[in-house]
Formats: structure tokens, C-alpha cells, sequence
């Protein structure tokens, strides 16, 4: 058994979350921590919304709404979102909590003390007609990167690039028009070039990732600079230091904050577990394994700027330092594991663009275990990869429901009809025990795929069985066996103990439809659990999270005996077929243009 974190991507709390991002973070983390606790591993798979910075900020601006508002409002919405998809999270919360703020002072407390922070003088904007402070997000110009002309004063959308308000050409404020002027104001900022030598060193170790996620971190860490790490704006987690503590316009910078969330959620985890120190056996020792997942616009604050935080702090950079006792030394991530884009049409499926398919309308209409098909087997799990709606359609009626859906359903149906129970075998025929043994061997298969975070080849193997059990149906024709029912019942066993197996092999890739199956195969009880939406309180605050008790379900990985005799029901279809006239025109709510 091994501790293992999955560690998922904060989504921005300032707006519905489509389906190119639970493509990128969500789907990929919840197989994995599915598949490795039906392995027997012990599973911390945390998460939160992230609330601070500017893009909250600005939301909340353009929708009359403090920031505080903007971040309750959808932080409730991506809960329930997250929820519906089924995502089991042990712990899903907020940046804003006042647990948050005391990890994220510690850790910079940590930083600063052994010297990776430094103090710098930049260029700042006020604002020339009332001498003020300009927030970085009321300030737009060209971006000096890629020359998108919307770019804002900490970020550019179009190339993702972090910027300085100075960096932007021909800046405007976004109040009234006016150029800003710059004065010199001071700011922190971490250290990287201390850092990087052992940052390099570690990430050379790093062989079996993903090779864009090398390629791109190595890339990054060859002229790594200093990164402010503090920012003009009065929304976020104040800076720990006499000064500055109580200065309305710094903050620490939403970067800083929401990547310190994984170490910060799973200590409020182990809060609320009722062992407060639960929490180290993730981070503390050498044995427990971490696996971050996310979009590729990720990548760089998770494989060079968070583990450099995770280094200085641990004091093992160029200029030493202490542990904390508090902290303890922490562990850097043992893999980074980015998905690529989904796009739609070539053009990435952002809400900021238009071309958005939320996921709460998506599930509302087709239901969690279609959408996660859809990720797993056609998601951009290497590369780019457009969301139809005509390959969605072709998936989900003949994949899902033909292949899977049909197996389980004449196979239930067949032994439901004749025996009313789950039939038993006799003696078993060279046909049956090759199919009975390839499933078998699926288990291996399949699993070092999901373990390997080859989450496509490894759903392919498991479907890959179910069409040589639909093609044994096919062979031995047990419904033209009336004269030979031993025969008959010999066929529908073996049918059914691979429907059984391949719904375990399933059952983290589509955990609503897999509980069902093991229902309809005479079972009671969780099979696969879910998470739950619980109201928590932290100081003063209230706020729903995603908390489950994934231990009480019966799911493990290995073949599981049917028992002859369990009585069955007559099924339902499992899944239901889409019209095909989707896939020209899509939904009423996100029609093809
Ligand atoms: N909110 C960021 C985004 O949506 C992701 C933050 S991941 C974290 O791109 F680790 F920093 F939290
Ligand atoms: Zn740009």
C-alpha cells in the first residue's frame, strides 16, 4: 500500500466550468484515484476553487458584485458541478478560508526566513488624476509577448503569459481612459535563480513524465528569472510581515496562494478527519507519491515555481535553511501530469471565447457517465483534440450503449427470462475459458495503463473485452440452446461473470453506470462511491465542500466469483441512444453554429 496524493487543478471560482476543463483536470484525476483505492492504495485527492487575484476580481466587477459574492456564487455552482460529474474528491474547498490564509503565510514565512524572498523596487501604475494605486486588473494594453491588444496589467489571456503592468505597450486605464503613470513601488519576490540548480537537478530525475511536460519545464528553467510574488490589488491572502500586513493594495499573488491549496486542503482535511496530523503521511514521507493534474496552460507553476516554493521552504535551495517544525520537509511532486486542449472547432473551449458547453447543462441533458466516456476515450489526453458533437454522438451509441450497454443488457436479460437467477456453470469449453481468461489478464493490463496515467489505452483494453464477450454471445447463440440448457446456462454464466469483471474494469472510468450493473447483477450496497456535498464552517465562515467516504465501498481491483443462484431482475437499458440528428445541429443550449 502507498499514500498517494491527487493533487487536481484549482478551478477559478469566477464562472460556470466547461468541459474542456474537467477534460484537463477532472476526468484524468478521478480514474486515477478511483482506480489506485480499488488497488489498496491510501488516496488523499484534494482540490478548491481558486478566488483570489484578478480574474475573480474582474468578474465580480462586470457583474456588480464584490469579490467575495463573485467567489461565493460560483464556488457553490462548480461544487455542484464537480459533484454531478462525480468526482471524488476527499476533500474539495475554497482558497478563502481562514485555514488557507495560515498555510499560505507559513509557507511564505518559511521562505522568507531562509532568504528566498526578496524585496524589490518595480514600476507600479497610479493613476494620474487621483495620485491612487491602479489595480493591475484596470489596466489594459498590448501584450508585448503575442501583440493580443486585450491583454490586462498581471496576465494576457490570448498567450497566458504573466506580465507586469510596465511590460504592457501602450497601457490604459480601464476606469477612464487614461495612460497610467509608474512610480517606483516595492514587491516581493521568490528567488528562482537560487533555486534552480537543485530545480534542475530534480527535474532531470524526473524521466518517466509525460515528454511535453519535460520538454517545456526544461525549457522554462534555462532562463529562469525572479517572480513577484506579491501583487497591487486589495483581493487576497495579506503579506505576513510588520509594514505590509495591513497595506489595502498587497496582496500575495493568486499563483503563490492557489498552488500552496494542495498542502492547505489536505491539512484542513486532516482537520476534519479528526487526526490533524493525517496530513504528513502525504507530505512528510519519502515513501507517499504525488501526482498533479491539470491543463497544459498549467504546467509551468507546477513543475518549476511550485516545486521551487516546496525546496526554499524545505531550506534546500542554493542558500539553505530550516524546516519548520510546522511544515515539516516537504515532498515535490512525483509527477505532473498535463492534458492538452480540448478545443472546439480548433479553437480552445474557454468561456472567455464564446464557445462554451457547461457542464452542469451537459449533465442535466446527457447524464456524468456519457461526458466522462467522451473525455477518457476521446480527450485530449497527448494532444489537442476537437469536442463534436457528431463523434460524441457516435461514441456514446456505438460504444457505450451497443457494445457495454447491450452486453449487460441481453446478458441479464437472457438469465433473468430463463433461470431468474444468475444460472450455474458446468463444465466449461476451451471458448469459455479463453474469453473467462482474457478478462482475467485485463486486470493486470488495464491497471498498469491507469497506474502509468494512460488512461486511454487503458479503457480501450477494457472495452477491447467487452467486444470479444459480445462476440462469444454471438458465437455460442444461447438463446437458440432450448434443448440443451445446461449448455444455455454454462454460456449465460460465463456471459455474466465477464459483464461482472468488466464492470469492475469500468468502474473508474464510469462509477454511476458501474453501480448500477452491480445492482442489476443481484448485489446490494455502495459499489462505487460518491461524493457528497457537506456544509463546513471555518471561523466565519460557511461554505460547501465535497467530502466522501470512498473506504466503505465495496469496489476492488480483481475478478469478483458471481454466485450461481443470486436471483436477477429484469434490467433496464443502461444507456440511452442519442438522436442522431445531435450531432448536426448539437443542443438547444449550445447549438452548432
Ligand atoms: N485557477 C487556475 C486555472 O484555472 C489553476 C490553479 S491550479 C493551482 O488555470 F494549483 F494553482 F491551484
Ligand atoms: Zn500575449
Amino acid at each position: 500500500m502507498v499514500h498517494v496524493l491527487a493533487a487536481v487543478a484549482w478551478p477559478y471560482a469566477n464562472g460556470p466550468r466547461h468541459i474542456g476543463h474537467v477534460s484537463g483536470f477532472g476526468v484524468p484525476s478521478d480514474v486515477f484515484s478511483r482506480y489506485m483505492r480499488m488497488a489498496g492504495h491510501d488516496v488523499l485527492m484534494v482540490s478548491g476553487s481558486d478566488e483570489h487575484g484578478t480574474a475573480i476580481q474582474v468578474k465580480a466587477d462586470s457583474e456588480g458584485l464584490t469579490a467575495r459574492q463573485t467567489a461565493d456564487k460560483y464556488h457553490a455552482q462548480i461544487v455542484a458541478d464537480l459533484q454531478g460529474l462525480g468526482l471524488s474528491y476527499d476533500l474539495y474547498t475554497r482558497t478563502t478560508t481562514p485555514n488557507h490564509y495560515a498555510v499560505v503565510q507559513e509557507i511564505f514565512t518559511a521562505l522568507h526566513e531562509n532568504g528566498y524572498v526578496v524585496a524589490k523596487t518595480q514600476m507600479g501604475a497610479i493613476s494620474p488624476s487621483t495620485g491612487r494605486t491602479l489595480p493591475d486588473r484596470f489596466i489594459e494594453g498590448t501584450c508585448p509577448i503575442c501583440g493580443y491588444d486585450n491583454a490586462r496589467g498581471d496576465q494576457c489571456d490570448k498567450c497566458g503569459n504573466q506580465l507586469d503592468p510596465a511590460d504592457l505597450i501602450d497601457p490604459k486605464s480601464k476606469m477612464n481612459g487614461e495612460t497610467p503613470e509608474f512610480v517606483e513601488t516595492e514587491h516581493f519576490f521568490l528567488d528562482l535563480p537560487k533555486l534552480a540548480p537543485m530545480l534542475t537537478q530534480w527535474l532531470d530525475s524526473r524521466e518517466d513524465w509525460r515528454p511535453n511536460v519535460l520538454k517545456f519545464s526544461h525549457n522554462l528553467l534555462e532562463n529562469i528569472r525572479e517572480r513577484a510574488i506579491t501583487r497591487d490589488l486589495d483581493w487576497g491572502v495579506p503579506v505576513p510581515l510588520d509594514g505590509w500586513r495591513d497595506a489595502p493594495m498587497k496582496r500575495i499573488y493568486v499563483w503563490f496562494d492557489a498552488v500552496i491549496g494542495y498542502l492547505s486542503a489536505s491539512v484542513e482535511w486532516a482537520k476534519r478527519s479528526g487526526d490533524p496530523e493525517a496530513w504528513r503521511r502525504f507530505w512528510n514521507s519519502e515513501e507517499a507519491r504525488s501526482y498533479y493534474f491539470m491543463g497544459k496552460d498549467n504546467i509551468v507553476f507546477h513543475s518549476v515555481i511550485w516545486p521551487g516554493i516546496l525546496l526554499g521552504a524545505n531550506g534546500q535551495g542554493e542558500l539553505g535553511g530550516e524546516v519548520r517544525d510546522a511544515l515539516g520537509e516537504l515532498q515535490l511532486p512525483t509527477e505532473v501530469v498535463s492534458s492538452e486542449f480540448m478545443t472546439m472547432k480548433g479553437s480552445k473551449v474557454s468561456s472567455s471565447r464564446g464557445a462554451s458547453i457547461f457542464v452542469g447543462q451537459f449533465l442535466d441533458e446527457f447524464g456524468p457517465d456519457a461526458l466522462r466516456y467522451y473525455i477518457a476515450v476521446a480527450g485530449p489526453e497527448n494532444q489537442d483534440t476537437d469536442f463534436t458533437w457528431d463523434e460524441f454522438v457516435r461514441r456514446i451509441n456505438f460504444e457505450l450503449a451497443n457494445e457495454w450497454g447491450n452486453l449487460v443488457n441481453r446478458s441479464i436479460s437472457m438469465a433473468h427470462k430463463n433461470v431468474g437467477a444468475i444460472p450455474a456453470a458446468g463444465d466449461l469449453t476451451d471458448d469459455d475459458r479463453a474469453l473467462l481468461d482474457q478478462c482475467t489478464a485485463a486486470f493486470d493490463v488495464v491497471g498498469d495503463h491507469i497506474a502509468a496515467r494512460r488512461f486511454k489505452a487503458g479503457i480501450s483494453e477494457a472495452m477491447r473485452i467487452v467486444g470479444l464477450a459480445n462476440k462469444y454471445l454471438s458465437d455460442q447463440e444461447p438463446w437458440k440452446l432450448k434443448d440443451d440448457v445446461a449448455r444455455r446456462d454454462t454460456v449465460l454464466h460465463v456471459a455474466l461473470q465477464v459483464v461482472s469483471d468488466c464492470n469492475t474494469l469500468l468502474t473508474p472510468y464510469l462509477p454511476h453506470s458501474a453501480q448500477k450493473v452491480f445492482e442489476a447483477l443481484g448485489n446490494d450496497g455502495v459499489w462505487a462511491a460518491q461524493p457528497q456535498i457537506v456544509d463546513v464552517t471555518d471561523g466565519e465562515l460557511t461554505y460547501p465542500t465535497l467530502q466522501g467516504d470512498y473506504t466503505a465501498q465495496q469496489a476492488t481491483w480483481a475478478p469478483r466469483p458471481i454466485v450461481a443462484g443470486t436471483p436477477l431482475a429484469k434490467p433496464s437499458p443502461l444507456f440511452a441512444k442519442l438522436d442522431e440528428k445531435l450531432g448536426e445541429t448539437g443542443p438547444s443550449w449550445a447549438p452548432i453554429a
